[in-house]
């Protein structure tokens, strides 16, 4: 099993003040990563998975929370909440196989929103990309999505439509 990159744990405040640890996901975080999932508005899950399913088959679980820190990586953000560690967000890189490219994904619950969760998790995200050697993080965002494209917009990304698909935009960001 990879070792836990403990150097990447930071301790940040969200806009409210609220104190947050943003730190790479580890395979004991299954069980808050699903819970996170189950907890997510029906839109928020459909956006993030573009889907209806209601929680993570293991296999995905397993996938998302056993990386190697290098070609996949993932930060949650967590708060203490009556004496338990509780994810409110997660961020996640995956490499594209023969490219210096990865493509990414954030999703933030919906009671944190707009307090500045997404922001932190992909400051963090950016700079484990770019350590390791990534160019480029790329997306794949549904027209609807107003409020991630937004986001995106003010991360720097370039968003653009392929001809013949209404429905998705791609999102680009030089690292
Ligand atoms: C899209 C989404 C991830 C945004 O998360 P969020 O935590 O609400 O975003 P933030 O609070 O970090 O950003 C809120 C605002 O602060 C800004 N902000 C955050 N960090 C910032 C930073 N470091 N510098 C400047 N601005 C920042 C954002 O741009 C945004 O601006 P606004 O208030 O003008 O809208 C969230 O709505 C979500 O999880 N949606 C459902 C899942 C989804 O659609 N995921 C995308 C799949 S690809």
């Amino acid at each position: 099993m990879a070792t836990y990159p403990q150097h990447l744990v930071r301790h940040r405040v969200l806009f409210d003040g609220t104190p947050v640890i943003i730190r790479p996901i580890r395979a004991e975080d299954s069980g808050m990563e699903q819970e996170f999932v189950r907890h997510l508005s029906d839109d928020s899950r459909y956006f993030r998975f573009m889907g209806s399913m209601r929680e993570l088959p293991s296999a995905k679980l397993k996938t998302f929370t056993e990386i190697d820190y290098d070609r996949h990586m993932a930060f949650v953000a967590t708060v203490r909440c009556e004496d338990k560690e509780l994810e409110i967000g997660v961020a996640r890189y995956v490499a594209i196989e023969g490219a210096d490219r990865c493509e990414f994904a954030v999703t933030v619950d919906d009671a944190w929103q707009g307090k500045g969760v997404a922001g932190l998790l992909m400051i963090s995200l950016e700079d484990a990309a770019r350590a390791h050697g990534f160019k480029t993080m790329e997306g794949v965002v549904l027209a609807a999505n107003r409020k991630m494209l937004k986001f995106a917009r003010q991360l720097g990304c370039r968003c653009y439509r392929e001809p013949g698909d209404a429905d998705i935009l791609h999102v680009e960001l030089q690292l």
